[in-house]
């Protein structure tokens, strides 16, 4: 019999993370001066021990005792033999999913909500504010929050909040306060209702409402925390992608292929990194992103500087990015409707290291619902985008004849979106490619703020 969950256990989970940082180099953020920032000026929005791990150059950094233990509720997390999936699609290929669905919020985010509520505590931190597209981020740092005792509040965006009105609960349940952002307690959030009063809502306008708030608290005891994108989110995401390398190693097999979809960048960034240093050093492996064709930062964007959110809180980062106003398409895959994407995944995709994908969001659910009636699990919709591209390169395998090893990250159950599963049965979901127009607004957004020469946007 083929062995289905290959498992690590508890003594073998990783006790420290892999920092890319001291493999590749970045552009710094910039202030709107465009100049580079200080650490000092973002201390308002985070806490310091925070701020030194998001530029540390460290290859190795511990994993605090207090998170482990906490991950150890669901960690190490199973990979899974995908077998019957193999069978399924007829292809030769050996496909190995990493299953990030056991977490008690259902996905990858609390990897790093828990840490990053730990280190906001030992910094004396009382309240954290942030964003969510999905609910899958918030629902993450109010579990978080609820095993160190500290407050949270969640600005989800307006199309999810109306979509999944349970992750407001599942939040509620853990103390987590949630409410739709744009909302009337932000400037940012009047001003994007000025504007136009029925909008979906964005991941841009949420940041900016929860960085917003975070700010305002005079007191000094509350900050602000991010599901993805920055530096400390994908390095504490990589106990993913070192678990499954020591999980392939038990069966004697190594990656040939590894996708992961992509919204902000983490969960790829997660299973992906600790193998990108085997791809400088010679190893030769296709790591692909995936995003959904309605919101292709990576695949149509131009790579510049932009900011995180749409009210210009944040500082300027090097991404590539459809523009910090950009309001994407109502697709299901709430977090995958970001306008930008990580730096670090930024420069692997501009160095070449990794090839980005995208799919519709049709096929997606073709490959979700598959994967339900082969493998068992209801995949998140943003998982079913790494799945679908996972379909393409088996059947790639089958027409080549190659026996290769594909590595999947399956980042989050679906059971709390079947409202999306039922508008896919029912034949009211539609796909929607980006149009042209856009991308042209996203290089005249980004042209306002050049990269050195040797790095310009394409
Ligand atoms: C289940 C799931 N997968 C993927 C993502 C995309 O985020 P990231 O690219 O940071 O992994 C999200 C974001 O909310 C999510 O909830």
């Amino acid at each position: 019999m083929t062995r289905k969950n290959i498992l690590l256990k508890p003594e073998e989970m990783p006790r420290q993370w892999y920092n890319i940082l001291a493999d590749i180099k970045l552009n710094p953020p910039l202030g709107a001066d465009g100049k580079p920032i200080s650490p000092e000026s973002l201390a308002p929005v985070f806490p310091m021990n925070l701020i030194e791990q998001e530029m540390s150059t460290q290859r190795w950094i511990d994993i605090p005792q207090e998170v482990l233990e906490i991950l150890s509720i669901w960690r190490p997390a199973p990979l899974i033999r995908a077998g019957a999936f193999e069978k399924a699609l007829r292809t030769p290929a050996r496909i190995y999913v990493k299953y990030e669905g056991g977490s008690p919020p259902g996905s990858h985010k609390p990897n790093t909500a828990v840490p990053q509520v730990y280190y906001n505590k030992v910094f004396g931190i009382k309240r954290l504010t942030t964003e969510t597209g999905a609910g899958q981020w918030g629902s993450a740092l109010a579990f978080a929050c609820a095993q160190f005792g500290l407050e949270c509040k969640v600005y989800m965006v307006r199309i999810s909040f109306d979509q999944k009105p349970y992750r407001k609960a599942m939040m509620q349940t853990w103390g987590g306060n949630c409410l739709a952002s744009p909302s009337t307690e932000t400037a940012a959030g009047r001003a994007a209702l000025a504007a136009d009063p029925d909008t979906p809502g964005s991941l841009g306008i949420a940041i900016s409402e929860a960085v917003e708030a975070a700010v305002a608290d005079k007191s000094g005891q509350t900050r602000y925390s991010l599901g993805s994108v920055l530096n400390h989110v994908m390095l504490h995401q990589t106990i993913i992608g070192l678990e499954a390398k020591k999980q392939l190693a038990l069966v004697g097999d190594e990656p040939d292929v590894i996708i992961g979809c992509a919204g902000g960048g983490s969960n790829f960034a997660g299973i992906s990194f600790p193998f990108v240093l085997d791809k400088m050093n010679g190893r030769e492996i296709s790591i692909l992103p995936v995003e959904p064709k309605a919101c292709p930062s990576l695949t149509r964007g131009p790579f510049g500087y932009d900011y995180g959110d749409t009210s210009r809180y944040t500082p300027l980062l090097a991404m590539y990015s459809l523009g910090h106003t950009f309001i994407p398409p109502a697709i299901h895959a709430g977090g995958l409707r970001y306008h930008g994407m990580a730096p670090t995944v930024s420069q692997l995709a501009h160095e070449g290291l990794i090839e980005p994908k995208s799919v519709s969001q049709l096929d997606a659910y073709r490959a979700g619902v598959l994967w339900a009636r082969t493998e068992g699990h209801i995949p998140a919709p943003e998982t079913c985008n790494a799945l679908a591209q996972v379909v393409s390169e088996a059947e790639k395998a089958r027409e080549e004849g190659k026996e290769k090893v594909i590595l999947a990250c399956f980042s989050g159950h679906g059971l709390l979106d079947l409202a999306a599963y039922d508008r896919y049965f029912s034949g009211q979901l539609t796909d929607a490619d980006l149009d042209e127009r856009e991308i042209d607004r996203a290089r005249e957004m980004l042209g306002k703020h050049p990269l050195p020469e040797n790095l310009r946007s394409r």
